[in-house]
């Protein structure tokens, strides 16, 4: 049978597909192993040609009875970015903030911190990930909806994109309706904003998968 611990020379050799190559296969691995939140951005624009691909990737996801709930609002004018900038800023100095001073390291904070203080709304374009009620439940909205998210995510990352999945100003349903025009049903579930990184950012920092993985039953080691 030969050396299949590779997934892609197994394929090769013997479902004789086309599409999957090795460098496809670890093109792949690199992106998911890269991708993490950029929180601050250079002031330089993102053309509509890419906002394409990141978000034809983005509706290539499952949903709930292929439902595609989703519907993604691009927004590049400085007001708008401004006016969510700020219930996002509303939203940290009002008790986010707080809480997350237990919970962070300190490096992380001051990203964060950095990003609610114009970092996030200074990237030149901002997705309003929204779901449409009409074609998702209350118990699918973020089965339904994080995957075409994390998809959209690791789309930005292949391009060279920073992006990152923020939900702070999500509580903002009035405000975030009244400036994006959402019909009723819309909501808005994730705001994410694009551009070009300011500066790299290094992997992601992340337990191995065994710590995390159990063999047959809860606590059998991997
Ligand atoms: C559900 C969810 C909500 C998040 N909301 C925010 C947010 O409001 N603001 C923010 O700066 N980052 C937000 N993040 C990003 C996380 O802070 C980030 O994914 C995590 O710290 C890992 O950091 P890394 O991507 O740099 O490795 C959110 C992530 C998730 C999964």
């Amino acid at each position: 049978m030969g050396d299949v611990s590779q997934p892609a020379d197994y394929v090769c050799q013997h479902v004789r597909t086309r599409w999957v190559s090795r460098t496809m296969s670890e093109r792949f691995f690199d992106v998911v192993h890269r991708q993490r939140a950029c929180r601050q951005y250079l002031d330089q624009p993102v053309a509509d040609a890419l906002l394409d691909r990141v978000l034809s990737a983005a509706t290539q996801a499952p949903s709930g009875e292929n439902g595609q709930p989703w519907e993604f609002i691009v927004i590049r004018e400085p007001q708008a970015r401004a006016k969510i900038g700020e219930l996002m800023l509303r939203a940290w100095s009002s008790g986010a903030r707080q809480w997350s001073e237990q919970r962070l390291a300190p490096a992380l904070l001051d990203d964060v911190d950095a990003g609610m203080h114009g970092g996030i709304a200074g990237a030149p374009v901002l997705i309003a990930a929204c779901v449409d009620l009409d074609r998702a439940t209350e118990s699918t909205i973020g089965s339904s909806m994080f995957p075409a998210i994390q998809n959209l995510l690791l789309a930005a990352t292949a391009l060279g994109l920073g992006s990152a999945l923020t939900t702070i100003a999500t509580s903002f349903h009035e405000p975030l309706g009244a400036l994006l025009a959402l019909p009723d049903s819309v909501r808005v579930v994730a705001i994410i904003p694009i551009g070009w990184p300011a500066r790299a950012l290094g992997p992601p920092r992340r337990d191995p998968a065994s710590a995390h993985t159990h063999r047959e039953t809860y606590g059998g080691s991997w």
